[in-house]
């Protein structure tokens, strides 16, 4: 139990020089809606300090601050969604971190939801053109003779489907 909780210290105690990413930090968060603006953050430890280098999604509005410690991203778009790696390095080795940023656009999903809804209404008038279509069969020859008893009768249409009509007594 003892060892264990010693352990992490005794590895940083063991490599004192080496760069190591402390914190990769997104703010506000790492899934940023269309326009707004995300900083991706990057703290690391090293003796000497380590240099800081990025690899992200290539955008015009990315831009990285005096130190290369943070990428700032203003007006996020979908070029800006993929992985943002911070490299950090000094003459005893190097380390990264990585995370993933998500940019969700509400025109997309509003754009989805009106062809949903297109769909859907296509559908259904084609659904209720068929359905009068279908029970129409004005053309047809009727067949009558248990109509008395049940108020209901038989219609042959052209295509010599079946169909069942109404009646209503004279
Ligand atoms: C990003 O960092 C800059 C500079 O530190 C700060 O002014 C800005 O408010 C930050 N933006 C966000 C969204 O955290
Ligand atoms: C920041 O990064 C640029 C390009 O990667 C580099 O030329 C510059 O020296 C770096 N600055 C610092 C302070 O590390």
């Amino acid at each position: 139990m003892r060892l264990r909780q010693l352990g992490p210290l005794l590895l940083l105690l063991a490599l004192p020089d080496r760069p190591i990413v402390l914190l990769l930090a997104v703010s506000p968060s790492d899934t940023v809606p269309r326009g707004a603006n995300f900083n991706v953050s990057c703290r690391a430890e090293g003796s000497p300090a380590p240099a800081y280098r990025w690899t992200v999604p290539p955008a015009p509005n990315v831009h990285t601050s005096a130190d290369n410690s943070t990428v700032s991203v203003a007006g996020a778009d979908r070029h800006n969604r993929g992985v943002y790696v911070c490299r950090v390095s000094n003459a005893h080795g190097q380390h990264l971190g990585q995370v993933r940023i998500q940019v969700t656009d509400h025109r997309l999903i509003i754009a989805a939801l009106i062809a949903g809804a297109a769909v859907l209404l296509l559908g259904g008038t084609a659904g209720l053109i068929y359905y009068l279509k279908s029970t129409a069969c004005k053309k047809g020859e009727y067949n009558v003779q248990d109509a008395e008893s049940s108020a209901k009768a038989t219609c042959l249409g052209r295509d010599g489907a079946v169909y069942g009509i109404q009646l209503t007594q004279t």
